[in-house]
């Protein structure tokens, strides 16, 4: 057998959408080009993007990764002999470390379960698929990657049999604007049949201070992860950033609340951008907004799933109440 021929333990598919650099083409002439420049935060996640943020994960700051894991290695084994799910499907799954104890728990306890990570990342999820298709023995790893907000049509069809569990962990549903919530969790029920459940990891509101230093870590990570993105807009766009001039900024904001991530331009500059033929003018110290990380608390999450039709089923945080972890289902009726 020729070595192209060796079968995978896994199926990648990547959306034909992602690898034309036409999104974030689009992304930075909108975000670009008016009085207040800001570019979403998926752009961040090349796979060097992908790497910084699993740097970020182990910082001391940055608390959320280990109380969302916390909460998962306690809730794994009665969620999965309460709702006995034998499928998990996971947006922006990155790394897939927080699907290990799901993944784990749904293995013991039936053969066949399939797992479906689903990033924007290729990378990052040729390393993870790889990964736990070995580590769990007769796991059936089908991975895609694509833009959630887009191409989630790309996913595998539900089997007809058992539980489908949607993940969508990390605080992910935070790095979406309030505007873009609905309609993305209406999508995301076009994967849920009517027993299926969805699993969302949310920040909690809770001390300033602490929220936002996990923001502005003292060995710098962060700030090299939010400069990442003038990188992607070099390299994919012909765009001449000089990261030197730019200086990282993470601010917190009670109302809504959420986090916001800037990049401030240490001097009045232009930048070109050669593949859209247009020149950006920052005067010294403007602000390009980079990403928004919204902090929830129990009603809001609630009121958030209501708003898509859902209904919170189970609510489980951290001993501090830093980090929640909630399942949600189809409302009744
Ligand atoms: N769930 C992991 C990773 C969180 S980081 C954890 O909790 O540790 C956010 C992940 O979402 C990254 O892997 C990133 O590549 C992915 N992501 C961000 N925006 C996305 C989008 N629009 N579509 C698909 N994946 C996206
Ligand atoms: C992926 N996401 C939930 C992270 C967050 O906390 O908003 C991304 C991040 N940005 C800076 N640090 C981590």
């Amino acid at each position: 057998m020729s070595p192209s021929a060796v079968p995978l333990p896994y199926r990648l598919d990547v959306h034909p959408g992602i690898a034309s650099g036409d999104d974030l083409a689009h992304d930075a002439w909108a975000g670009l080009t008016g009085p207040f420049k800001d570019l979403p935060p998926k752009h961040f996640y090349d796979e060097r993007g992908s790497d910084l943020f699993l740097r970020i994960t182990e910082l001391p700051e940055y608390y959320q990764s280990r109380k969302e894991m916390q909460i998962l290695r306690a809730l794994a084994e009665p969620l999965v002999a309460r709702h006995e799910p034998v499928e998990l499907v996971e947006l922006g799954s990155g790394a897939s470390r927080k699907a290990e104890p799901l993944l784990a728990a749904m293995t013991a306890r039936h053969g066949g379960v399939r797992y479906a990570p689903f990033d924007v990342c290729p990378e990052v999820l040729l390393a993870s698929a790889g990964r736990l298709a070995t580590a769990f023995t007769g796991l059936r790893v089908h991975a895609v990657a694509g833009d959630f907000g887009m191409h989630l049509g790309g996913l595998p069809e539900a089997s007809p049999e058992g539980v489908r569990l949607v993940a969508f962990l990390g605080g992910t549903i935070g790095n979406l604007l309030p505007s873009e919530r609905t309609p993305f969790l209406r999508s995301v029920c076009q994967l849920m049949r009517p027993r299926d459940l969805l699993m969302v990891g949310t920040d909690l509101a809770g001390d300033p201070d602490r929220i936002r230093s996990a923001y502005d870590d003292s060995a710098g990570v962060t700030a090299e992860f939010n400069l990442n993105l003038l990188r992607v807009l070099n390299r994919e766009l012909g765009a001449d950033f000089d990261l030197d001039s730019f200086e990282h900024v993470a601010l917190y904001d009670p109302v809504p609340p959420w986090v916001e991530m800037r990049l401030r331009s240490a001097r009045a500059q232009v930048v070109s951008i050669e593949r859209l033929g247009m020149e950006v003018c920052f005067d010294a110290g403007e602000e390009m907004r980079t990403e928004v990380s919204c902090k929830f608390t129990r009603e809001s999450v609630a009121a958030m799933y209501a708003d898509a039709g859902l209904r919170l089923v189970e609510w489980h945080t951290d001993r501090d109440g830093w980090f929640g972890v909630s399942l949600a289902g189809f409302a009744p009726g």
